[in-house]
């Protein structure tokens, strides 16, 4: 598999199992959808297909398609979903393969790691159909501000620098006013954007560093050529988490998007 080929990939397996928390936000942006149940609609970005399964049973005679850019995330999903009425596809954001398709775009906890949100935008617009809606929800504002700061200073140190140093975040954290403006750039109307904070706390050390290993941190931990020195790091972040208030807590904050096209 090529570099950009692993950098895409997920431990499907660990995310289907640790990812309660972005199930919990994604059940409430699912909440929000008014459906008839016969529309077709998108889950942009839906993972191991968890909260596509609920799309799927608020929509009895709609129809849902599951788009991904991992392969791992979609073999997880084609599991979950065995036996449901889905189609799962394999694309990126920034490049859909559809034109006027859909009634509605569902996303959760996906976008962020999209680093263009103007492209993305346009292309979630062209896949909609006139009278369509986008409902999504991301990372934004000033998510994970204190373990970002922490990865950050130890980014800096002789031991991770040569790894670490020169690495770009993978993710954008946007602002509501500045996806607003995006979103309305891109065609959308009825805007409505906001941040929230989401903190998150976990049972224990062990929980919090599978957590950050396999979902916040895979992208940097690809950065460091040893086993030995990934559990390093994540050990002395794990160890700072423990002083925290409560212990293990994570500074989530979640961005919720909203607009129609006419
Ligand atoms: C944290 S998971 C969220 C999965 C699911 N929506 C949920 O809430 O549990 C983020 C997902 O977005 C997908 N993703 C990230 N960038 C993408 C892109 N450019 N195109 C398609 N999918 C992408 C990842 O592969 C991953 O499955």
């Amino acid at each position: 598999m090529s570099h950009q080929g692993q950098s895409r990939e997920w431990n499907s397996s660990a995310y289907h199992r640790l990812s309660q928390p972005q199930v919990s936000w994604g059940k409430k942006v699912l909440s929000r959808l008014k459906l008839r149940g016969d529309e077709r609609v998108l889950d942009a970005g839906c993972g191991t297909g968890r909260l596509t399964a609920e799309l799927i049973a608020a929509l009895p005679r709609g129809r849902v398609v599951g788009l991904d850019l991992s392969r791992n995330m979609l073999v997880e999903a084609r599991n979950h979903l065995r036996s449901k009425p889905v189609s799962l596809v394999a694309a990126d954001l920034l490049h859909l393969p559809f034109e006027s398709a859909f009634d509605g775009i569902v996303s959760t906890a996906a976008f962020h790691w999209v680093l263009d949100h103007r492209r993305l935008f346009v292309s979630l617009r062209r896949a909609l159909l006139p009278g369509g809606w986008l409902q999504a929800q991301c990372g934004g504002g000033p998510n994970l501000a204190r373990l970002r700061n922490r990865v950050g200073q130890l980014a800096h140190t002789s031991l991770y620098a040569p790894y670490l140093a020169r690495f770009k975040e993978p993710w954008f954290f946007a602002g509501n006013e500045q996806s607003a403006e995006m979103l309305r750039d891109a065609g959308f109307v009825n805007v409505e954007t906001s941040v929230e904070a989401a903190p998150t706390v976990l049972d224990d050390a062990h929980e919090y560093e599978e957590f950050v290993r396999n979902i916040i941190l895979r992208a940097h931990l690809r950065q460091i050529p040893s086993e030995a020195l990934r559990t390093k790091f994540l050990a002395e972040l794990t160890e700072r988490a423990t002083a925290d208030d409560p212990p293990y807590s994570l500074d989530y904050w979640r961005l919720n998007l909203s607009g129609a096209v006419t």
